[in-house]
């Protein structure tokens, strides 16, 4: 019988070769006005072989920005830095998805080099420190809460992300409802005070995420649409009782809009089982991730409680680890010191399995 990661699936309109995903992955190497520079060109090329690449979280606008050197999807000279890494996926063969990270409240101002607002559901600090331009971490800004008035016209900046995406010849877009940022502040109830129809309830809790999606799916079609979130996830400040309280709420919601795919970063909770909870109420393809090997990654599509699975560290230094996975070869370890820092090194230099035996 074939080995089931190396059977080829079809997630929406994305055909995938394989069923081994690059997870999505910010390494703060954008160069000048967040446009995407010829290193990144490089390291996407590279990872190519992924049966679908996530791109690292794209900000779809100046205020959506909180961290150092990410890239942007906003502006013309953005587009076409992705166009480049889009041409240079393609022409290997791969796919790639652009994971659309709106930071919310997550914000370092030092780290955006301009001025802008700083935005969230309700006016409550990040209590987590994040990384600013020195890689030190640092206190996040205050946020203004958002009126409610001004929600239809955020998540039409999301839909134009996605179109400008596609501009670029992205083949579809994932957005970031995970890991405490906008789209995860407004589902979580700790960073969610709101007493509108945007607060409160599961109901309205998840009122704007699903509004986004649905702005984007109808900007360029539902089936280039994914979105990736994490039940239980703490980071950067959520409340992790009672997932299934938003979650279940959030995956009838969705149902309607047939998205692509969920990307679900299972936390292993120990309350519930998240992957058999998201089967159950959504008949859309899952993408899993979180610490998987290719045995662990092969046991979940073989016991149909994924599609496919996603690497993340893994990919940082295997840039061929589709060939890796497939051989059995041993997986090198990346350089920790250089996740979002030093230019092509820790990045574009960790050789090929055929150049390393060399
Ligand atoms: C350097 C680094 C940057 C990351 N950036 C993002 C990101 O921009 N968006 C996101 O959804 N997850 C991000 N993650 C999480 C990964 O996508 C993935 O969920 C995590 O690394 C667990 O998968 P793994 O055990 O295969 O590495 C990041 C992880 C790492 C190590």
């Amino acid at each position: 019988m074939s080995d089931p990661l190396f059977t080829s699936t079809t997630l929406g309109t994305l055909k995938l070769s394989n069923r081994i995903v690059m997870s999505p992955m910010t390494r703060d190497r954008a160069g000048p006005d967040d446009v995407p520079n010829d290193v990144m060109v490089e390291y996407y090329r590279q990872r190519a072989s992924a049966g679908l690449i996530v791109t690292e979280g794209v900000q779809p606008s100046a205020v959506g920005k909180g961290y150092w050197r990410t890239p942007g999807i906003w502006s013309d000279a953005q587009i076409a830095g992705w166009a480049r890494v889009a041409d240079a996926v393609h022409a290997e063969g791969g796919q790639i998805v652009m994971q659309i990270m709106h930071c919310g409240r997550v914000v370092v101002p030092a780290n955006r080099g301009y001025e802008a607002d700083v935005i969230a559901p309700s006016a409550l600090p990040c209590p987590d420190k994040v990384p600013g331009p020195d890689g030190v971490p640092a206190e996040t800004a205050l946020p203004r809460a958002l009126a409610a008035d001004e929600l239809p016209a955020l998540a039409a900046e999301f839909a134009t992300a996605a179109r400008n995406a596609r501009a670029a010849g992205i083949d579809g877009v994932e957005l970031h409802a995970s890991s405490g940022y906008l789209i995860n502040q407004f589902l979580n109830p700790a960073s969610n005070h709101r007493t509108d129809a945007f607060g409160g309830s599961a109901e309205n809790r998840i009122r704007f995420p699903v509004m986004v999606l649905q702005a984007m799916a109808d900007a360029i079609g539902a089936n280039r649409v994914g979105l990736r979130f994490s039940p239980g996830n703490p980071y950067n400040g959520m409340d992790v009782a009672n997932p299934a309280d938003t979650f279940i709420p959030l995956l009838k919601a969705m149902a309607p809009l047939d998205l692509a795919y969920l990307h679900v970063l299972d936390m292993g909770l120990a309350e519930i089982d998240t992957l058999a909870m998201v089967r159950a109420n959504s008949a859309t393809p899952i993408i899993v991730n979180n610490m998987l090997t290719a045995d662990t990654g092969r046991a979940l599509i073989e016991a149909g409680r994924a599609d496919a699975v996603s690497f993340g560290r893994a990919f940082i230094a295997n840039p061929d680890l589709v060939a890796r996975l497939r051989t059995g070869a041993p997986l090198a370890k990346p350089d920790y010191t250089k996740l979002y820092t030093g230019e092509e090194q820790g990045y574009i230099d960790y050789p090929a399995m055929d150049a390393a035996a060399a």
